[in-house]
């Protein structure tokens, strides 16, 4: 695309019809979302459509794809504020359709926590279209290097240079999370469609090797190469590495 904004116009477009194809037949929607940088701009869009078009979100049930390890909801950085700021409390989704990973559960209740959300999953009849960022480790979710392409929703260290990205957001290094709960490379390739988003030049190394590169769990975006609908939402700085 030759801007972000004629990308994020083209997917709220498709996403608005898909809510409205599922609307029609009496079906839910499912939408996997991400936080970070890249899906501000979509969750913007998602506002508009709600606010000037009247679309609703009231058949609509999110999955997020992660949460960081010991950070209360109301935490300014936790991805469940993250969401309420940036979607949620501007749409007329019920809360009780949306699931994010909890960052507070107990050691002990972690394993059952994660299994209860891929049931979930399985429960709300699969995710119909995922949103994914990409990390600069090539991570999709929090699926650092060495993620197996079968994982599920777990606990998992969060990478060096993951953390440092978020160290100004956190205001230092020190108070980045070490772990997060991540839905796994499996969970996020059930996914009937999935959209990976990225913006700026800052990315076009790890989008190369992800779209052109080998497929292997170092670059856990390379999965999406062997998944059937999945495609890449690209600004022309963020595919300038593609040849
Ligand atoms: C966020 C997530 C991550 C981000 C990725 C890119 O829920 O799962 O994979 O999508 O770290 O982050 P930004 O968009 O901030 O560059």
């Amino acid at each position: 695309f030759s801007s972000s904004d004629s990308a994020i116009a083209k997917l709220g477009a498709e996403t608005a019809a898909l809510i409205l194809r599922n609307d029609a037949k009496g079906q839910p929607t499912v939408l996997g979302l991400a936080t970070g940088n890249t899906p501000i701009l979509f969750y913007q869009e998602l506002i508009r459509l709600h606010e000037e078009h009247g679309l609703s979100f009231a058949n609509v049930i999110t999955f997020n794809l992660d949460e960081y390890a010991g950070l209360p909801p109301e935490h300014p950085e936790s991805y469940w504020k993250f969401m309420h700021t940036h979607l949620f409390d501007h749409i007329d989704i019920k809360e009780e359709n949306i699931h994010i990973p909890s960052g507070t559960v107990a050691e002990e209740d972690i394993a059952a926590h994660c299994a209860e959300y891929e049931q979930a999953i399985i429960d709300a009849g699969g995710i119909d279209q995922q949103i994914l960022g990409i990390g600069r480790t090539g991570h999709i979710g929090f699926n650092e290097p060495g993620s197996p392409k079968d994982s599920v929703t777990r606990a998992i260290q969060l990478d060096a240079i993951t953390r440092e990205d978020a160290a100004p957001a956190f205001g230092g290094i020190d108070q980045v999370p070490t772990a997060a709960i991540t839905m796994g490379c499996g969970t996020i390739l059930s996914a009937r469609r999935l959209v990976l988003m990225a913006w700026g030049e800052k990315k076009a190394e790890i989008v190369r090797q992800a779209v052109q590169g080998p497929v292997c769990d170092q670059v856990s975006a390379s999965f999406l190469q062997e998944h059937d609908n999945a495609v890449f939402y690209l600004d022309e700085a963020a595919a300038s590495a593609l040849r």
